[in-house]
Formats: C-alpha cells, sequence, structure tokens
C-alpha cells in the first residue's frame, strides 16, 4: 500500500537500534527512497582518515571539505553516498578505525553544516526518481534535518541486545562509548525528539518492529 502524498519519515536512534533494517523494510513497504545518513558521516571520515596522511596545512577539517564533491547513486531504494566520483566500500566504511573515529568528526559543525545541506536536498533527489517519499534513519533526523517530518520515530533497545547485534553482523563496534559521544556533542545531539514515537524493540522481531511503524503510517 502507498501513501497518498510524499511522505517524510525520520527514524533516530543509537548505534545498533535496528534503525537500518527497520526504516530499509519500511521503505520496501511504502516504494520510499531509504537514507542512511550514517554512512555519510562514516564516508568522510573514511576519506579524511586517508586524506589527513598527505595533508602538512594548519585547518585539515576546513581544508578537507573544501575539497569534497557530494553526489548521490541509487542502490535499489536506497540512497548512497558517492564523494569527489566514487561509492566508498561497505566494508571500508565499517572498518574499525572509522568506528573510532567517526563520532569525533561527526561531533564538529562544519562538518554537519555540510551534511545537513545535502541531506535536506535528499528529498528532491526522492521525488526526481519517482518515490513515494523518504525515510532517513540517523541521529538528529527528527531534530535538526526534518524537524517537520510527518512522522518520527525513535528506536531503543537494551545494550546487551545491541552488542549482540553488531557481534552477529561480524563488526567490531564499540556501540556505548558512540553513542555517549553523539548524545553529548553540543550541535545537533542525538536526541528523541518530543514528537517522535519511541520504540523500545529489545524484545521485538524485526518483522514486528516494522508491523509497528506501518501501522502508524498507514493509520
Ligand atoms: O548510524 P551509524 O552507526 O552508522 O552512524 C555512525 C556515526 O555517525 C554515529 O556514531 C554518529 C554519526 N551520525 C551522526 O552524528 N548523525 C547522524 N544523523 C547519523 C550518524
Amino acid at each position: 500500500m502507498k501513501p497518498k502524498k510524499f511522505v517524510l519519515i525520520a527514524v533516530d536512534g543509537g548505534a545498533a537500534s535496528g534503525k537500518s533494517t527497520t526504516s530499509r523494510a519500511v521503505a520496501e513497504r511504502f516504494h520510499l527512497l531509504h537514507v542512511d545518513t550514517g554512512i555519510h558521516y562514516r564516508a568522510l571520515t573514511l576519506l579524511f582518515l586517508n586524506w589527513r596522511r598527505k595533508y602538512v596545512g594548519e585547518n585539515p577539517i576546513a581544508d578537507f571539505l573544501g575539497q569534497i564533491k557530494i553526489e548521490t547513486s541509487l542502490s535499489g531504494q536506497s540512497a548512497l553516498v558517492k564523494i569527489n566520483g566514487s561509492v566508498p566500500d561497505d566494508e571500508d566504511l565499517r572498518s574499525p578505525e572509522v568506528n573510532a573515529m567517526v563520532s569525533h568528526l561527526a561531533a564538529m559543525p562544519n562538518l554537519r553544516e555540510l551534511l545537513k545541506g545535502y541531506q535536506r536536498g535528499l528529498t528532491e533527489f526522492a521525488r526526481e526518481n519517482g518515490f513515494a517519499g523518504l525515510i532517513m534513519e540517523g541521529r538528529d533526523i527528527g531534530t535538526v534535518i526534518f524537524p517537520d517530518a510527518d512522522f518520527k520515530f525513535f528506536l531503543q533497545a537494551d545494550e546487551k541486545t545491541r552488542a549482540k547485534r553488531r557481534a552477529d553482523e561480524g563488526f567490531q563496534d564499540s556501540i556505548a562509548k558512540r553513542d555517549k559521544i553523539d548524545s553529548n556533542r553540543k550541535t545537533a545531539p542525538l536526541a528523541c525528539a518530543d514528537d517522535a514515537e519511541r520504540i523500545d524493540n529489545s524484545n521485538l522481531t524485526a518483522d514486528e518492529v516494522v508491523d509497528k511503524i506501518c501501522a502508524i503510517i498507514e493509520g
């Protein structure tokens, strides 16, 4: 079933809170463009880590951002970020080095400002590509990127469940540490919007979470 108007859905939550699995499935159900904003921060971090090795100036972040060109390519219903002409490999984006560094870069206001403009522009990309709407996941989607989203969800799960999810995916990740940095930064911290539906999925299956969200959207 498709919603009638272009629909904008924000999904926020900490690391491994089930955002991607849920958002992908909801996107499929309603023919929405799915955007994982975590990969935007990861891609910039990955490139920065390589770029910094050869850098000799005094303003690494500003100079790095000054030579970045961001575009989008589609993989099924998901938007992939293309930086300076190439789409980074997913495995590289989830390396231990990127996991350890990404929250520090994500706390930088000029980097967030650059991504804010790009992320907001993805509604246009979704329209141009014939999608019925957009579902965007991250940390600040309902609070900063799209405060007027039609639907907002905030996913959470207990720490044991989240650690098990990462282990099952085969990734090494410091979930609690990243959440702490993400929640305490000054610019656009990880937060549940006042008008978001909070869903604790520790004891729910992925299908149950998707059904719950779809029922709210259809209702
Ligand atoms: O969703 P993820 O775990 O792949 O995100 C990686 C990091 O990117 C996360 O620790 C913080 C940052 N991030 C952010 O600051 N804001 C977003 N909207 C999405 C991710």
